[in-house]
């Protein structure tokens, strides 16, 4: 049996997480505050990791709400902005978990073409000019989760100045935001206008997902308004995972974390994009400056489906590109190189490379 090689989940490899950082930090915590943490705590979630966040983000700690994962997060934000037949504004390709978890609410998704330097801001423009009226656009702004792709300066400034004249609100959805590995950090969408933008980012990329530790900043009658929501949801987040992470993020162990975070997926994405070049020609992909995906198109009329089947027979998997879309992408996957060391991406390509061959590239690629 051949061992399973896994691009699909977008989740790091255990050599990654500092598990005996996180042993440390909860040994502090329990002893520094047992009271806090075995206590239900508030809907807001633990105080001393609210205002940390609060300071990283210069804002108040009632602008803050600290969740069980960013996805908790989008829930409450979409349960408080979004009734069904509201249309939303999302990039195409975007994170599959957000598509449907507005499809599910009956919202009317507008998919808006992503671009290597971000969602197409002009497209965006011609919907609004043609009527579109969104109360939402949800936005992954840096190393996108499917694309791998971050949103220039000008786009984020573009993008703020069509909220602010059409009146809808920027969803900011930020967890990769720490993992840059290359070039210059641009400035959040939130510290460049917070008035139209509610910013959403996780402990899931820098400490580790099982953690479950996520949060929301907004103006604060939102997060008001969401608090009440999360008060009747569940009383209140798991105190004990904050405090793990507040001693985490507060002792400094979540900088050396975040290197190493790093330095791992530069390695990763160097390696994925050097494989795919030499075993994969067909592939055309853009290197990501960060984060943990990569975004391949085959030529057009290449069948993903077939090499799914092909890829899993061989002990290798990914996710589809349709699934990110609500139509097309048919000839489009992702891979993530966040869970696989070198080696294994090397010979997870060679394997995917040896799939494309079998099903046959389509007649007029290269
Ligand atoms: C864009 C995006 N938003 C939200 C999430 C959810 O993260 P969390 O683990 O904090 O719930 C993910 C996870 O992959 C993501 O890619």
């Amino acid at each position: 049996m051949v061992r399973t090689i896994s691009f699909a989940r977008g989740a790091p490899s255990l050599d990654i997480v500092d598990v005996d950082g996180l042993r440390a930090a909860a040994d502090q915590a329990f002893t520094s505050d047992p009271g806090g943490m075995a206590a239900y705590g508030t809907a807001v979630g633990y105080t001393p990791l609210r205002e940390w966040i609060a300071e990283r983000h210069q804002v108040s700690p009632k602008q803050v709400l600290v969740t069980n994962g960013s996805m908790q997060a989008d829930a409450f934000l979409f349960d408080g902005l979004v009734d069904a037949g509201d249309t939303v504004v999302v990039e195409r390709p975007t994170y599959d978990r957000t598509l449907l978890s507005l499809r599910n609410r009956g919202a009317d998704v507008r998919m808006v073409e992503l671009e290597p330097d971000g969602i197409d801001t002009e497209a965006l423009a011609r919907l609004l000019a043609d009527g579109a009226r969104p109360k939402l656009a949800h936005i992954i702004p840096n190393f996108q989760n499917p694309a791998g792709y971050t949103l220039s300066e000008a786009k984020r400034q573009r993008l703020l100045a069509l909220a602010r004249e059409h009146g809808f609100t920027i969803f900011e959805d930020d967890p990769y935001v720490a993992l840059r590995f290359e070039g210059e950090s641009l400035p959040t969408m939130l510290s460049m206008d917070p008035a139209v933008v509610v910013y959403a980012s996780s402990f899931s990329k820098t400490v580790c997902p099982g953690i479950r530790v996520g949060y929301l900043v907004g103006p604060e009658e939102l997060i008001a308004k969401i608090v009440k929501i999360a008060t009747s949801t569940y009383i209140s987040p798991n105190m004990v995972a904050q405090a793990i992470v507040n001693q985490f993020c507060r002792s400094g162990r979540i900088d050396s974390s975040i290197e190493t975070v790093r330095q791992a997926l530069r390695e990763r994405a160097q390696t994925l994009c050097q494989a795919l070049s030499e075993y994969l020609p067909d592939a055309s992909f853009v290197a990501p400056q960060g984060g943990y995906f990569i975004w391949v198109d085959l030529p057009e009329g290449a069948d993903v489906s077939a090499l799914f089947n092909a890829a899993a027979d061989r002990g290798v998997q990914f996710v589809k590109g349709s699934d990110f879309l609500l139509e097309g992408g048919e000839s489009s996957l992702r891979l993530a190189y966040s869970g696989v060391t070198p080696e294994e991406i090397e010979e997870g390509v060679r394997r995917l490379a040896d799939a494309y061959a079998a099903v046959g590239a389509p007649a007029h690629a290269a």
